[in-house]
């Protein structure tokens, strides 16, 4: 089944950069109706004006996502505006790097309330919208970003990788709950991705630097995205680099331990 976005009413949350703002652009070109959310206000107004040209729409609401109340206001949005809902992209996330026993509860609580919890409370609220897409005979979508660390987890970046399996736990349960209602539940998961995202982590240890293998732009992840929705792939790993390190963890674990232990942390005197 291939679906079309033509007309299409897409929520894309952390619209205000990288795979976000990017994934916006591409759906505003392929003539679907958006509405981008995110905290910062002069980015989302930024990318308004860039997508004034259509052939779609956009529309955005400035808010932090784990705030229930700013999730309410996105709700309301679509129950104002739209009264129906074809696709819900969850992109929007932060990490964090550092060891897990120098860190406090509070980063493990921050990280899992931005990468799970918001999400997965914003697609229950958004489920009703989604059923009366059905309705329109259009098949609908839930479309959730994780990342290759949702599969095989690195040092440094514990409460990021527990969120982001917790994502893809989530998302193999739903997927199946949905399926009599034909509601896709779709994940494509990014390896390192050239975005604002290092910038913005909410803790950093200092000096460290984050060990990637490979990078791809935002826009070739966007692509990506667009390409999952349009063909409705269940699940898809991106990069060689990233799909190899999902393949060593998976068949050769201690292997994997081994390189991560020796690579992947630096050493005091390194
Ligand atoms: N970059 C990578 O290497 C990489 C790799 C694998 C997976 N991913 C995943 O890809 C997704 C997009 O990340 P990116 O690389 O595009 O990073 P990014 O450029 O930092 O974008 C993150 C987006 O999330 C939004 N956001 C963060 N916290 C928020 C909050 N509390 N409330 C509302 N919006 C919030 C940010 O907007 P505001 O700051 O304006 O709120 C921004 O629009 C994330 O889920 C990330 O985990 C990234």
């Amino acid at each position: 089944m291939r679906r079309s976005l033509i007309d299409a009413k897409v929520l894309v949350t952390g619209g205000s950069s990288g795979i976000g703002r990017a994934l916006c652009k591409k759906l505003v070109q392929r003539g679907a109706h958006v509405l981008a959310t995110a905290r910062r206000e002069d980015r989302l107004q930024d990318l308004e004006r860039e997508c004034r040209q259509g052939p779609g729409s956009i529309q955005t609401l400035t808010g932090d996502l784990a705030d229930p109340l700013h999730r309410h206001a996105v709700i309301d949005w679509i129950d104002g505006h739209w009264r129906k809902l074809d696709v819900l992209v969850n992109n929007a996330g932060a990490g964090a790097i550092g060891r897990f026993e120098q860190a406090g509860e509070e980063r493990l609580r921050r990280i899992m309330e931005i990468n799970f919890f918001a999400p997965a409370e914003l697609t229950r609220e958004c489920l009703p919208w989604l059923r009366a897409a059905c309705a329109s005979k259009r098949r609908p979508a839930i479309l959730n970003i994780g990342s290759v660390l949702s599969h095989r987890a690195v040092p440094l970046k514990s409460e990021y990788c527990a969120a982001k399996f917790a994502m893809r736990g989530w998302s193999e349960a739903l997927r199946v709950e949905l399926v009599a209602e034909r509601i896709d539940v779709l994940m494509l998961s990014p390896s390192t991705t050239k975005s604002e995202f290092f910038d913005s982590l909410l803790e950093s240890t200092p000096g460290q630097k984050s060990p990637s293998v490979g990078s791809m732009s935002a826009d070739q992840v966007a692509e990506e995205a667009i390409r999952v929705l349009i063909r409705s792939k269940r699940e898809r790993i991106l990069s060689w680099g990233g799909r190899m390190l999902v393949w060593l963890g998976r068949f050769f674990p201690r292997l994997t331990d081994w390189f991560l232990e020796r690579f992947a942390i630096p050493k005091p005197n390194a």
